[in-house]
């Protein structure tokens, strides 16, 4: 396995394979992974000739206040995963590599980037649509794997791919847990081990959430409610947003009927997550 740092290498490296005849899959990642990318990494494997995961913590999703500076980064650690998984390259280029100082080409979107993680943190998903799309761009890839941990991003990005055109393949991997049901996150490394003990509200909250939909609760309000006052039971918990939408348009729904996705982002002390459920009707 290769790690490289500049988009001429990962160029090079995909027209050798092509000349060959390989087939490319790529996972989009910033780094600091854990068994939820792991297991994007293996079906990507499974499904293609040859792998490139990205490692970049791109600055242009993070807002004035976010977690740029903070977010864990081990490269060493995951060259180690990405080559036990089978992966043939690791790009892991600098911000100046990826944006030219006077960057001005954005890709924005208005629908399914509206509402949820879009309300709370409005220049992000112009930023992952941004860096995706140049992703997409530098890897020419036949297919890319994305966890659905973020539905949202997933609906996205498959949006995205539809709307311009790009002829890849977008494969959705289910979410990654704890034994407790957390969902696996780089972020869960900033929680002390009383919030980390916390944490488990998330899943649990969303647990009560699903029996309640699978047991014909036809109202979002009655779910919202009831997941939104098992998280605020939890001293060490703040609720960002608790919303019940369409799947996978994301728009706020008062009736469930037909596909929907169950959505949360909670502040653990400082530390914001999210988890989702999706049920297809
Ligand atoms: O899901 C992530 O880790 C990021 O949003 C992504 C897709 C790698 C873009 O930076």
């Amino acid at each position: 396995m290769k790690i490289v740092t500049t988009i001429k290498e990962v160029r090079e490296e995909v027209k050798q394979w092509r000349k060959e005849g390989l087939s490319v899959g790529l996972v989009p990642t910033m780094g600091y992974l854990h068994e939820g990318h792991a297991s994007l990494i293996k079906r990507a494997v499974q499904e293609n000739d040859r792998v490139i995961v990205s490692d970049f913590v791109n600055p242009t999703q993070f807002g004035p206040n976010e977690d740029l500076e903070s977010y864990p980064r081990d490269l060493e650690r995951d060259a180690k995963l990405c080559s036990d998984e089978g992966a043939a390259l690791i790009f892991n280029p600098s911000a100046e590599e990826m944006y030219f100082p006077d960057f001005s080409t954005y890709v924005n979107m208005t629908g399914p980037s509206d509402e949820l993680c879009g309300k709370s943190r409005p220049i992000h998903f112009r930023g992952v649509c941004t860096v995706v799309s140049k992703l997409f761009n530098i890897a020419t890839p036949d297919r890319a794997y994305f966890g659905q941990k973020d539905a949202q991003q997933l609906a996205v990005i498959k949006r995205m791919v539809r709307d311009l055109n790009f002829d890849i393949e977008i494969v959705g991997c289910p979410i990654i847990r704890e034994e407790d049901g957390l969902a696996k996150s780089s972020r869960n490394t900033y929680l002390s081990e009383d919030e980390r003990k916390a944490a488990v509200i998330l899943h649990k909250a969303l647990e009560e959430g699903k029996a309640l939909v699978l047991g014909g609760e036809k109202s979002t309000a009655a779910v919202i409610e009831k997941i939104t006052s098992i998280i605020e039971s939890e001293p060490l918990a703040k609720v960002d947003y608790v919303q019940v939408v369409s799947f996978p348009d994301i728009t706020v729904i008062d009736t469930i009927e037909g596909d929907i996705l169950a959505a949360v982002a909670v502040y653990i002390g400082k530390t914001r997550l999210i988890d989702n459920f999706i049920i297809e009707h």
